[in-house]
């Protein structure tokens, strides 16, 4: 019998992500790395090989790292996701960054005192460059960039890249609080002239001071956190835990992790950029249904008021369900996996994502020992969104999360 126990305790309310583990960059749909931190003292996991197939910005390592695991491992296809996490959990020198920042500083200064220098700088590949960015601004950030792939060592680079790929964000005409990309409206876009040099410099600034304060300490000699810039590659019975908060559904119509990085992956020099949310769970239609299994009855509910969009949620369950084959025969015997996930709505049909894992997973020689169910107040997602695709029309996607506990049989 399938057991879901609301749960308070892993509500964290009054809570930020900021509380415990402050991001390094922006990320959508994080998961908080309190519930991580809460999930293993309860199970009493404070060592073994931790992994998440999904790990976006990385704080499924932010939890194990607080909880003393130290080997960890990550996986995603979203190059910014991986510049990210790369940068959180790796150990450089900080007295070699503020010695870089003095550097690089000067240079661009130096840079900026000849006008005729910029010719020299070769042009970004971004798509519809003028659209996105103004003259001024380009002139700005690429004399930047120019100056952060001159740094040679590579970790110390890819930080530089960080506050670089917020200034992306920042000094665009994007509207910055929404995760799509959309244009700001023309009247505050013909007042917009942000200091791009100066906000890079602060934003760095605030970085190194993060880094220094909430990672740096704890990234002892022995902590390895590997991620990769990939889809998930299994490893016979190797990983111990796994934790880890995958999509809600295809990236299309859910959360646009693609969108949300198009620009910075654009100047970071992914030519692929706009087609990535192509590439998330649940990009290429099946040419069937799911016909088996707790879903099937679903999508046969969403098929009977819209085909289209019945295909595009299998999409997303098969690929999930081929990723959770793969995940499982990766953990040892008596290993546990944790799922953190919402049960989104598609055309009024609330489809039950929880209990879609719990039974992937009892399939693949797992048991399953529990699903908490937490109030969702924090995660910085949209609440709302428009699942009969009308405009206006909109419904609380999920008030909820779910974090579904399974543990493979020994
Ligand atoms: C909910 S987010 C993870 C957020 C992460 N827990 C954090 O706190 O930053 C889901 C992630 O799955 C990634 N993703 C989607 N499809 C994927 C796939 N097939 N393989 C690997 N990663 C994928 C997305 O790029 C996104 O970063």
């Amino acid at each position: 019998m399938y057991q879901v126990v609301r749960n308070e305790k892993y509500d964290f309310i009054g809570q930020s992500y900021a509380t415990v583990y402050p991001n390094l960059h922006k990320y959508p749909a994080t998961m908080l790395p309190q519930i991580g931190i809460e999930i293993f003292n309860e199970l009493d996991i404070k060592s073994g090989k931790l992994l998440d197939p999904y790990c976006g910005s990385g704080s499924s390592f932010a939890s194990g790292l607080e909880c003393g695991l130290t080997e960890m491992h990550g996986f995603d296809i979203n190059p910014l996701a991986i510049l990210i996490s790369k940068a959180r959990f790796t150990k450089v020198s900080v007295n070699e960054i503020v010695a870089t920042k003095k550097e690089l500083r000067n240079n661009v200064y130096e840079f900026l005192k000849n006008e005729k220098n910029i010719e020299t700088l070769k042009p970004p590949k971004i798509t519809n460059i003028d659209y996105w960015f103004s003259t001024q601004v380009i002139a700005n950030l690429a004399i930047i960039k120019n100056f952060i792939e001159q740094i040679q060592d590579e970790n110390i680079r890819r930080f530089f890249l960080i506050p670089f790929s917020e200034t992306v964000r920042e000094c665009s005409y994007t509207r910055n609080n929404e995760f799509k990309l959309f244009r700001m409206k023309t009247e505050d876009l013909l007042r917009f002239n942000p200091d791009v040099i100066g906000i890079y410099l602060k934003k760095l600034e605030d970085t190194i001071s993060l880094y220094s304060n909430y990672y740096y300490p704890k990234l002892d000699k022995n902590v390895t956190v590997n991620v990769q810039y990939s889809t998930f590659q299994p490893k016979d019975e190797y990983f111990d835990v796994v934790l880890t908060s995958p999509p809600y559904g295809d990236s299309r119509t859910t959360v646009a992790y693609g969108q949300f990085s198009t620009l910075s992956n654009e100047w970071l020099g992914v030519d692929y950029a706009r087609k990535i949310d192509g590439m998330l769970m649940g990009g290429v239609k099946p040419k069937q249904n799911i016909k088996s299994g707790i879903i099937a009855d679903y999508i046969s509910e969403i098929n009977k008021v819209d085909s289209k969009r019945a295909l595009d949620v299998s999409a997303f369950y098969n690929d999930l369900s081929f990723s959770i084959n793969q995940v499982a025969k990766s953990v040892c015997k008596g290993g546990k996996s944790i799922y953190v996930v919402g049960n989104r709505n598609v055309k009024n049909v609330q489809l039950p994502t929880d209990q879609f894992i719990a039974e992937k997973f009892e399939r693949n020689e797992f048991k399953h020992l529990i699903t908490y169910k937490r109030a969702l107040s924090n995660k910085s997602m949209p609440s709302k969104n428009s699942p009969t695709n009308k405009a206006g029309k909109t419904v609380n996607t999920m008030l909820w999360e779910y974090v579904v506990i399974c543990e493979k049989k020994r």
